[in-house]
């Protein structure tokens, strides 16, 4: 893979959970258990290829209209999960951010996300962002509402200031749905989006790396003509 085309913010909506679990007679619970491994197995296998910055839809915000058991499960498994990432993720380099609106969350959970970011907020390899009751359109207002608490005119460059992460290069989403649901929908403007089949627990190096080539063969114009592109190049 040549550092060329290798995008620097991958994003990936995470989803399949429930019908891998489906699959095999299981509860959806052990979906998102394999969910979480699935994820630490991708963490590390991008930290490695050097992918500077990886954002992934682990909870929406309109994931509370699932059954509340579910949502407490998932609550619970969120918490357990950023206790254990803890070590793996500074023998990685990776530092953990959590996006989304956290006012949602209990104290306990929001205690451990503050204890996971600050404790892995050396690592300088790559930055890991989990979206957690997070929704696309969620993040433009809050970003709009910042610049204009400055004082800011709203404009694209002021709302880069405040959106809660960067553009996004290469948006994979897993479980064959063709749709964004709410997530990156400013920072997606030009990204690159692969639609995968594979349901997310199925997840692994080799998913990832089909994708990231895949990328590698897109030509990104950003509004410009093929020649344009071409001749700059020569
Ligand atoms: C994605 O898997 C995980 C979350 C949304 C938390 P799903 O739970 O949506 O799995 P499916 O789509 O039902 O298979
Ligand atoms: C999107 O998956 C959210 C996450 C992956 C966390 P969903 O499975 O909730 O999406 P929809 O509602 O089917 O579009
Ligand atoms: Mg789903």
């Amino acid at each position: 893979m040549s550092a060329f085309s290798l995008p620097r913010h991958v994003a990936i909506i995470m989803d399949g959970n429930g019908r891998w679990a489906k699959n095999r007679f299981m509860p959806r619970a052990e979906g998102h258990r394999q969910g979480v491994l699935a994820l630490n197995r991708v963490v590390e296998h991008a930290a490695e290829v050097g992918i500077e910055r990886l954002t992934v839809f682990a909870f929406s915000s309109e994931n509370w209209r699932r059954p509340g058991a579910e949502v407490k499960m998932l609550m619970e498994l969120f918490a357990q999960s950023l206790s254990r990432w803890v070590k793996p993720l500074n023998e990685a380099g990776v530092r953990l951010r959590v996006i989304g609106d956290l006012t949602a969350f209990s104290d306990k959970l929001r205690e451990a996300i503050e204890f996971c970011e600050k404790e892995t907020s050396h690592g300088t390899r790559m930055e890991l962002n989990i979206a957690a009751n997070y929704g696309g359109q969620w993040d433009i207002c809050q970003a709009a509402q910042k610049a204009q608490v400055a004082g800011e005119t709203v404009t694209p460059e002021t709302m880069k200031k405040y959106l809660t992460t960067a553009d996004v290069d290469l948006l994979i989403r897993t479980g064959g749905e063709c749709r964004i649901s709410n997530f990156l929908l400013w920072q997606s403007a030009y990204a690159e989006i692969y639609f995968d089949s594979a349901l997310w627990p199925d997840y692994s190096a080799k998913e990832l790396d089909a994708a990231l080539s895949w990328y590698e063969t897109r030509e990104r114009r950003f509004g410009r003509t093929s020649e344009q592109l071409t001749s700059k190049a020569s």
